[in-house]
């Protein structure tokens, strides 16, 4: 393996859920990058169904009220991934709608973007969608996705054994 192949994979190796964040700001040309992998990431028929919220510490009373982890609150950015399902691509042979399979794929890209820079993010999930709707202002038509929680980790990012299934029961040759 060469040493960019190398420092592609040692990326996601190296990538965790950071849950407990230093305070000290990301800074404006990181934030930026993060903010283009969104941008830049994948979708179904190209339809980029989603939008992002990027709420800083110091505007966070109200989000900050929606969390349950002390540990998320003090991440110096939270970005709500929401998705518009009025925009996404819907698969013709059983109507399913792929806005938030879109929102995930962007998120996914953005946590990457964030490994490499030396930050940790963690996926939110565990909310309450309705408060944080209200929260941001987000209208009624959107679905608030998730949030991310974004900043440098309290502790450094070390490789450690992922707690994962085997690949031989996730995955099928041929046939399941
Ligand atoms: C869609 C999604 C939602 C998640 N929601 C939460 C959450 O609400 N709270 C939390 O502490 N971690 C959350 N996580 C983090 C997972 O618990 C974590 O990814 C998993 O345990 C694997 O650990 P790792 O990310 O460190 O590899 C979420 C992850 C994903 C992908």
């Amino acid at each position: 393996m060469d040493d960019k192949l190398k420092a592609f994979y040692e990326l996601y190796d190296r990538r965790k859920s950071v849950r407990e964040f230093d305070p000290s700001p990301v800074g404006l040309d990181k934030l930026a990058r993060l903010l283009t992998a969104l941008q830049r990431a994948q979708s179904a028929a190209n339809r980029q169904p989603w939008h992002f919220i990027v709420v800083e510490n110091k505007d966070r009373d109200a989000l900050n009220g929606c969390l349950t982890k002390d540990g998320f609150k003090t991440a110096p950015i939270i970005i709500a991934a929401c998705a518009d399902p009025a925009l996404a691509w819907v698969r013709k042979a059983d109507g399913v709608n792929y806005a938030w399979v879109d929102a995930a794929i962007a998120v996914t890209e953005m946590i990457g973007a964030a490994t490499a820079e030396g930050l940790g993010a963690c996926w939110i999930a565990a909310i309450d969608p309705e408060r944080v709707k209200q929260a941001l202002g987000i209208p009624g038509r959107i679905d608030v996705v998730g949030l991310v929680a974004v900043g440098y980790p309290k502790a450094e990012l070390a490789r450690e054994e992922k707690n994962r299934k085997p690949l031989t029961e996730i995955i099928h040759h041929g046939r399941w």
